[in-house]
């Protein structure tokens, strides 16, 4: 098998790619960057695509998978498609037609992975972020187990081939669990994950559980203003990191994604430049010690650069938790 495309077993059966191309862009990086950029990770070696509705690039993300078939270069089942419920489609009545929405965007008949992006819900209706005129967010009761219910559903129809959530606590993952009557357990838990914040209880929680961590912002993320303090530090310059980097001849985002790969997570890598997307699938022809891993890990200094302060007010705010 293609070292490219080294995979993890899910709970459920399914396999999911190691190592995932992102496809979240700010609002003004015009889509067609999306398109591009797809296509050129596809070309590179990249399998598994991670999107949302809320990134609002789901038709370019389908067109870029599309074009790929057509040309020959890979068939459907060869790619691992992830896209999200988003917070204001949290009502259990609204969560099929969500993902519907979201495959005809797509034009395609199933997502590999579908997830509940958070474990917070807003009010329904057009606006992706709904807020008051002092720029409240608009919150609304919701019910994650009821939510998860008709994930179950989407997933008895043929609608996503596996389910999981994204940015739950472990307090959450426990109400999914628990659930009386549960169908199908997630598969994953999609949330920050790099070496300021490496989740490490999360992480062992999530393993003795059967559950896959899935990394975003494993490279500092995108530092996007609206998001990401200006003052934040910037991941691939870590010293640490750099150093471990220089030594294996690698660069720093190889090794930031080459960390998460040997501690068992699954890893989402963005970026628009050919010459990164070519370098960023260059993880599986290398291995970091132990004590690089060691040197790696005394990094983490509980630094979150998403902290989705827009949800901040309601109580299922996963991020208060210690994990
Ligand atoms: N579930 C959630 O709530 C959630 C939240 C955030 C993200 N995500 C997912 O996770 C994905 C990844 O996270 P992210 O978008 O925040 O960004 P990221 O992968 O942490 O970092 C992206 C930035 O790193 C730089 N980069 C990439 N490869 C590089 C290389 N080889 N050398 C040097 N720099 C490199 C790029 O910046 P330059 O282009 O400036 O070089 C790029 O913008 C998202 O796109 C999305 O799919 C999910």
């Amino acid at each position: 098998m293609d070292s490219k495309h080294q995979r993890v077993k899910l709970s459920d059966g399914h396999f999911i790619p190691a190592l995932g191309y992102g496809t979240y862009k700010p609002q003004e990086v015009p889509n067609s960057k999306t398109l591009e950029g797809t296509k050129l990770a596809i070309d590179a070696g990249f399998r598994h695509i991670d999107t949302a509705y809320a990134y609002q690039v789901e038709e370019e993300v389908g067109l870029a998978i599309k074009s790929k078939i057509a040309e020959g270069r890979v068939k459907r089942e060869d790619i691992f498609l992830t896209s999200k419920l988003w917070c204001t489609c949290h009502r259990p009545e609204m969560v099929k037609p969500s993902l519907e929405s979201s495959l005809r965007k797509l034009g395609l008949d199933y997502v590999d992975l579908y997830l509940i992006h958070y474990p917070v819900a807003m009010k329904p209706g057009e606006d992706l972020f709904p807020a008051d005129e002092k720029g409240k967010t608009l919150l609304d009761t919701g019910d994650i187990c009821a939510t998860w219910e008709a994930m179950e559903k989407c997933k008895d129809a043929g609608l996503a081939k596996s389910i999981g959530v994204s940015n739950f606590n472990r307090r959450q993952l426990e109400m999914i669990l628990n659930k009386p009557g549960l169908k199908y357990k997630p598969v994953c838990n999609q949330v920050e994950c790099h070496l300021y914040l490496n989740q490490r209880k999360l992480l062992d929680f999530c393993k003795a559980k059967d559950i896959v961590l899935v990394a975003y912002c494993a490279l500092g993320s995108q530092r996007e203003k609206r998001w990401v303090d200006p003052s934040a530090p910037v991941l691939l310059e870590d010293p640490v990191l750099c150093a471990v980097a220089k030594k294996h001849q690698r660069s720093p985002a190889q090794v930031a994604l080459r960390y998460q790969l040997q501690r068992g997570v699954v890893v989402l890598a963005q970026s628009f430049k050919e010459k990164e997307i070519k370098e960023n699938v260059q993880v599986f022809e290398f291995q970091l010690t132990s004590e690089d891993m060691k040197n790696l890990d005394g990094q983490d200094r509980n630094f979150r650069y998403a902290s989705a302060d827009f949800l901040a007010d309601d109580p299922k705010y996963p991020f208060s938790d210690e994990y």
